[in-house]
């Protein structure tokens, strides 16, 4: 059987004037794109690679694969995750992972915290910002505050700036945000505590997978330290997994994880992340339908906490998909 592989790569982003340093940072690494293909032919698969959504639109009609494996992030816009995948439904190409309009809603943070309120699904206070005006309708929200893109991943436009003690910073970051990003602010309430990522494979039913807690500077008990792009690219960044916790918590952010995945119909894979306040109370800030595969990143600890290899956990992630189209 033949899969072919969709993504974006670094190496092809050419950046533009006024382009902020992190433009590229939701793309791929060659040698992640490597990683994933050598894991689906570890899994008795041919690998294709295609590319990314230019590539996929000039050869459309000559794709000859059973499934495409997508992680492409797209080019522009808040629609930029679903180009690849409504291509594919377009020419009828079966594809792993979520559809356009769950990637789409969730790369748009505004958009997946209505979903979430609808679902009672508890995620920080916020304010959608698409001007200095709407900053007017702040004041049931309680500083400190944390300011970010409202359509970006990857902590994209995330700095020690982001979150902002009063009136002054808020306005000056809002500010930053709109004109380097050229898109709202989203302003929520900032979350002092701890931070959790979880990973979701499969879907009839999906599995939650082991808790990963985020260490920032060596501390657990974050406060007021966040991740941020500057963190991603230091050592002061590490992934417990296991994280070690109370049982409580544990089921806490598992029911939670998959109650996220569940509201947003994600399919065969995703990863919910989470602030936890220093009372218990936990807060999904965003769910992520296509999580990074890289080695650098939290699925290889989410495979080895229940055993399984990286090429494991990529052919699962295959497999639930196959099963979906009922190919076999
Ligand atoms: N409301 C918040 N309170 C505290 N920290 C936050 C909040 N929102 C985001 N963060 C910090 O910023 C990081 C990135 O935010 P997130 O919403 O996950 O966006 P991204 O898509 O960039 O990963 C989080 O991992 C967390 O450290
Ligand atoms: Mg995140």
């Amino acid at each position: 059987m033949k899969v072919g592989l969709t993504y974006d790569l670094k190496t092809d982003y050419r950046f533009k004037e006024n382009d902020p340093p992190d433009a590229n940072a939701e793309f791929d690494h060659p040698s992640t794109i490597d990683v994933i293909a050598k894991a689906i032919k570890a899994n008795g698969f041919e690998v294709h690679k295609i590319g990314n959504v230019a590539k996929v639109l000039e050869t459309l009609d000559k794709i000859k694969v059973d499934i495409v494996f997508n992680i492409s992030e797209g080019l522009v816009g808040r629609n930029r995750e679903s180009q690849v995948p409504i291509l594919l439904e377009m020419a009828n190409i079966p594809y792993v992972g979520s559809d356009s309009l769950t990637l789409a809603l969730s790369l748009d943070k505004v958009m997946a915290k209505k979903v979430f309120l609808s679902e009672d699904i508890p995620s920080p206070r916020f304010l959608e910002v698409k001007n200095m005006e709407s900053l007017h309708g702040l004041d049931h929200m309680k500083f400190p505050l944390f300011v970010k893109p409202r359509c970006e991943g990857s902590s994209k436009g995330l700095s020690e700036a982001s979150r902002v003690e009063n009136k002054e910073e808020l306005y000056k970051q809002v500010e930053f945000v709109v004109n380097t990003y050229k898109q709202p602010a989203l302003v929520e309430e900032f979350i002092r505590g701890e931070e959790f990522t979880v990973g979701v494979v499969g879907n009839d039913p999906p599995e939650v997978l082991p808790i990963v807690q985020i260490k920032i500077d060596g501390k657990l008990k974050l406060k007021d330290k966040f991740y941020t792009f500057g963190h991603i690219k230091s050592d002061t960044l590490e992934y417990v997994c296991p994280a070690q916790i109370p049982e409580k918590l544990q089921h806490k952010l598992s029911t939670l994880a998959l109650k996220t995945y569940q509201a947003i119909e994600c399919l065969d894979f995703g990863r919910i992340d989470f602030r936890v306040d220093e009372k218990g109370n936990p807060y999904v800030l965003e769910i992520n339908p296509l999580p990074s595969l890289s080695t650098e990143d939290v699925f290889p600890l989410f495979a080895k906490a229940v055993g399984m290899t990286y090429e494991d956990i990529v052919g699962k992630i295959l497999q639930a998909a196959l099963k979906r189209y009922n190919i076999q």
